[in-house]
């Protein structure tokens, strides 16, 4: 993939109000990425699958607007990125029924979030499919299609999404494979060294433990939160554990390597826990408060936001609009009139031998050549990219036969001559 742009894509659903623990671990991180020269960065407000979680449309509403409000204000440049809210993009539904009629149930039956329902409804004695919506159960699917949309490459999610990059690129898989490579396989890609910020109570910071810190939480809101922070009772003077402190550890998510020692060596003075978390406030919001005029114009300015994301939406359709054309072409989708024409096409490209390029588990890109009836001729090894496997294709079809040392073998039981006069067949129509 060497000079060619690389695209990044994430979703962020909309319900709840970002903290701290969002910030460290994806909108600061996500914000200095969308920096990086030579790749593509799309974020966008999954607002379709907050509906799969939550039925109260004012908490929808009112959670895109602090979402999209909290990734402008952390430096999100929307002139430099695709930033966009889900629904403003009607091709992703149309995409999620392309790719749901080439999804087998069964690799749906296996995805964690619907497994776990299940196995709750089991352990309570009710009917399995208790409280399983088809919006919980297709989650995969409408997560392919936000992906495969954009073609892109790499997506930077946590371990609990792993599963659900496996199901996209398999869905893309099962559609190269029945109407031809239209589609790139996505990559999870997980940061293991952004921080898990603990939250006020030690466990991870989320939501569900309500043990977080609000990111544009009024000031004195976010000091009485800081001040809440659980510590062991160590009196001032006495030295104190920076292991397994979670004051310590946001700090830290904050502050430079320098000013992490200065905190270590108070630690082990003996700083009050009043004096550490005094600390702790003064250097959050050394990096918060700069932001917050931003996040607190937007917010009190919806019409401005909704203009950025009706922008965002006109940038990432004129994305979506030509794949989506060139899918509904595959599968058949067609205008009547060039019906005659495409049954055509269809049928002497059926008729062929015909390469089929591939990448495999290992990474490798791979080729095969096949006859009219899809029997295997000749097979490949490995390539570093797709273009050298490319290359290789475009010497073979000059060339009419396979020469010496040429990366690709002739299958078991058939001849060179056989490849050679498919070869022939193939390029003189
Ligand atoms: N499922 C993701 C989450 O819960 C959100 C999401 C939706 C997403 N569509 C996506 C993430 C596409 C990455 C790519 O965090």
């Amino acid at each position: 993939m060497k000079n060619e742009v690389v695209r990044y894509l994430t979703g962020i659903t909309t319900t709840g109000t970002p903290h701290l623990g969002n910030y460290v671990g994806a909108i600061r991180p996500a914000v200095q990425a969308s920096r990086r020269p030579g790749t593509e960065n799309f974020y966008f407000l999954a607002d379709y699958h907050a509906l799969i979680k939550c039925d109260e449309p004012a908490r929808i509403q009112r959670s895109t607007l602090e979402i999209a409000a909290c990734w402008l204000a952390a430096g999100l440049d929307p002139d430099r990125v695709f930033f966009y809210r889900q629904s403003d993009i009607p091709e992703v539904t149309e995409l999620t029924w392309l790719l749901t009629c080439v999804t087998g149930k069964g690799v749906l039956n296996r995805a964690h979030a619907y497994k776990a329902q299940v196995d709750k409804n089991t352990a309570a004695g009710v009917d399995v499919d208790t409280d399983v919506t088809m919006g919980l159960f297709m989650y995969p699917v409408l997560m392919a299609a936000d992906i495969l949309l954009y073609k892109a490459h790499k997506v930077p999610v946590g371990r609990d999404q792993i599963q659900h990059l496996e199901m996209a690129r398999d869905m893309a898989q099962s559609f190269n494979h029945l109407y031809g490579e239209h589609l790139v396989l996505p990559e999870a890609e997980v940061d293991e060294s952004v921080a898990l910020l603990p939250g006020l109570d030690g466990r991870k910071m989320s939501k569900s433990y309500d043990n977080v810190i609000g990111l544009f939480a009024p000031r004195e809101q976010v000091r009485k939160s800081i001040f809440s922070i659980v510590t062991d009772s160590r009196a001032p003077g006495e030295p104190k554990d920076t292991e397994g402190s979670s004051l310590f550890q946001i700090y830290q998510a904050f502050a430079t390597p320098g000013e992490t020692r200065k905190l270590r060596e108070a630690y082990a003075a003996g700083i009050s826990w009043a004096d550490a978390k005094q600390m702790l406030f003064e250097r959050i919001d050394a990096e918060i408060g700069p932001m917050r005029a931003r996040y607190e114009h937007l917010v009190g300015h919806p019409d401005e936001l909704e203009r950025i994301l009706q922008a965002g939406a006109a940038k990432a359709r004129e994305r979506a609009r030509p794949l989506l054309r060139e899918l509904r072409e595959a599968v058949g989708l067609r205008n009547l009139a060039s019906a005659a024409a495409g049954a055509k096409k269809d049928k002497a490209k059926q008729a062929l031998p015909s390469f089929k390029q591939y990448r495999e588990s290992d990474g490798l890109f791979y080729f095969k050549f096949v006859d009219a009836q899809g029997r295997l001729l000749l097979q490949s090894t490995g390539f570093a990219s797709p273009k050298e496997a490319g290359q290789c294709i475009a010497a073979l079809k000059a060339a009419g036969a396979v020469a010496a040392g040429t990366p690709a073998q002739p299958a078991p039981g058939v001849s060179e001559e056989q490849v050679a006069a498919a070869l022939r067949e193939l390029t003189e129509t």
